[in-house]
């Protein structure tokens, strides 16, 4: 049998393996190995591995099929444990499941088409803002309306007039996602929490030891430097926000169908005790941040393609006049098939979560390969979505990959922006509908132009953002 010793390592190693250049370029590394070595190869962390598996089959193999041999990596929730806690996105196990069950109904499809009049108000609030002639940052409009709706639907806040604070808060927390992505120190960290998981069965006070050992390496490091501090006041402001929100439904009480009711209402199915305060943040938070910061970026490049592409544009607006300037419901706008093509090829171009990692938790098969207990795993999807032989051409931006016809043909594995297997993106439709909702107001209301021809390229960092401003001219158009 083949092991981690047979799979390529990618060129160009130092003495610290690849970490410098991982550093540097962080997800383009990925791409970088997707060419030189195809569908498998490794990268090292030092003397660690990091398999990085780049075919669609094997990436299938490892988050669906062999899913309960491995666990999210410490290292990804070492980066989101001094924000999201041990709410839905970083807990596993038996607590996992027990919040996912507690959260599904929220994201059942059903439940989510009955959002849509309050995610439009949202949006309808935000573009009467937009004025004709306005030079517009997009980034920041779509964090704005994103924001607003995440509020709104899931918590039955308004955030509109303080977004701005928050989500400067909320980059700075991405900030330090993207240093930590870029650090040592984080897999340092999280390779010594995994050799610490490696003895099985620890007498009693052994074990109590190592679980706060564990605990005290999820912490992050209380270096006083500039970066560290504006972190502790992010965590600050948005915990602030969030707390003001659980504080005022408390008080005000009410059983609304939002996720706070349910949160607050939901008991243990074992012991039937409450969540905690801290649990309740967790989660709140977890939700408010993963339900608005990714659909904010996507939508942000679904308007930059739009306005680089006068073809693309022309069709999206074309699709839109067929609603005949009605504000559409959700089922109206699941028939925007070339509009959420292009929501689903922005996403293909430039996926904000771009690469998904796993820890092997007992030996396991992939591609033939043995991977002992505690191997790190990874599959880039921006690279993923970047295969000519799954995606003709795959650095020209095209809708109409994503029609019926062409989604029903795709391998398996080949375009995941969501991700795949049991920990899917709980919010993917809901993110859906929203950007679609989103896009036909804003064709209905405004046409716009790039202000610069200078392309943009996204950032490498926590969630594949515009390098620079995305800034639009925007024309109101006049209603017929
Ligand atoms: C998980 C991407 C929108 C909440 C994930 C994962 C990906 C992802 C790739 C899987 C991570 C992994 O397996 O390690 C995206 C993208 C979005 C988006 C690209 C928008 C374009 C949302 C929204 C919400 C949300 C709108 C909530 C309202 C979550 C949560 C998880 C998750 C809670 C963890 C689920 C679990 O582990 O059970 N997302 N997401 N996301 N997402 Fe999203």
């Amino acid at each position: 049998m083949k092991t981690v010793a047979d799979i390529p390592i990618l060129s160009g190693q130092t003495f610290s393996g690849h970490a410098t250049e991982f550093r540097t370029t962080q997800a383009a590394i990925f791409l970088r190995l997707a060419r030189e070595l195809g569908d498998l190869g490794q990268i090292r962390f030092f003397k660690f591995p990091l398999v990085v598996l780049c075919a669609p089959e094997l990436a299938h193999e490892a988050l669906v099929e062999k899913q309960k041999s491995f666990e999210k990596s410490l290292a990804t929730k070492m980066m989101f444990y001094p924000f999201a806690g041990r709410g839905l996105f970083t807990s596993e196990g038996e607590p996992w499941r027990k919040q996912r069950k507690l959260m599904a109904p929220l994201f059942h499809p059903r439940a989510i088409e009955g959002y849509a009049p309050m995610m439009n108000d949202v949006i309808t609030r935000c573009l009467d803002d937009w004025k004709d002639g306005q030079i517009l940052d997009a980034g920041r409009e779509m964090t704005r309306i994103t924001m607003g709706i995440a509020a709104k639907v899931l918590f039955d806040a308004d955030t509109l007039d303080e977004s701005d604070e928050i989500s400067a808060a909320i980059r700075a927390m991405f900030n330090y996602l993207g240093e930590q992505t870029a650090s040592v120190s984080i897999f340092v960290r999280a390779n010594l929490a995994q050799l610490l998981l490696l003895p099985e069965h620890l007498p009693a006070p052994l074990e109590r030891a190592r679980e706060a050992m564990i605990e005290a390496l999820h912490r992050p490091v209380p270096l006083p430097t500039a970066e560290r501090r504006k972190l502790f006041a992010a965590i600050r402001t948005v915990d602030d926000r969030i707390q003001r929100m659980i504080t005022d439904r408390r008080q005000k009480g009410g059983d609304r169908p939002d996720l706070l009711s349910r949160l607050l209402a939901a008991r243990d199915e074992d012991d039937g005790s409450f969540m905690n305060d801290r649990q309740v943040r967790d989660e709140a938070m977890t939700l408010f941040i993963a339900g608005h910061e990714t659909t904010a970026t996507s939508t942000t490049w679904c308007l930059y393609f739009l306005a680089r592409h006068p073809e693309v544009y022309r069709r999206w607006k074309q699709e839109v006049s067929g609603l005949s300037g009605k504000i559409p419901t959700a089922e109206e706008a699941s028939r925007l098939e070339y509009t959420r093509g292009v929501f689903r090829e922005a996403l293909r171009f430039y996926p904000p979560a771009f690469a998904i990692d796993r820890v092997a938790i007992e030996d396991v098969e992939v591609g033939g390969y043995h991977l002992p207990k505690m191997t790190s795993i990874i599959v880039p999807i921006h690279a993923l979505h970047r295969r000519a032989s799954i995606f003709p051409d795959p650095e020209r931006f095209d809708p109409t990959r994503f029609s019926a016809e062409n989604e029903a043909k795709r391998p398996r594995g080949a375009y995941m922006p969501f991700g795949a297997g049991p920990r899917v993106c709980i919010g993917a439709t809901f993110a859906t509908l929203e950007a679609e909702l989103l896009l036909a107001q804003i064709a209905q209301r405004f046409d716009f132009e790039p202000v610069s021809d200078a392309p943009i390229g996204p950032d490498y960092t926590a969630v594949l953002r515009p390098e620079r401003p995305v800034l639009l001219r925007v024309r109101a158009r006049r209603a017929a």
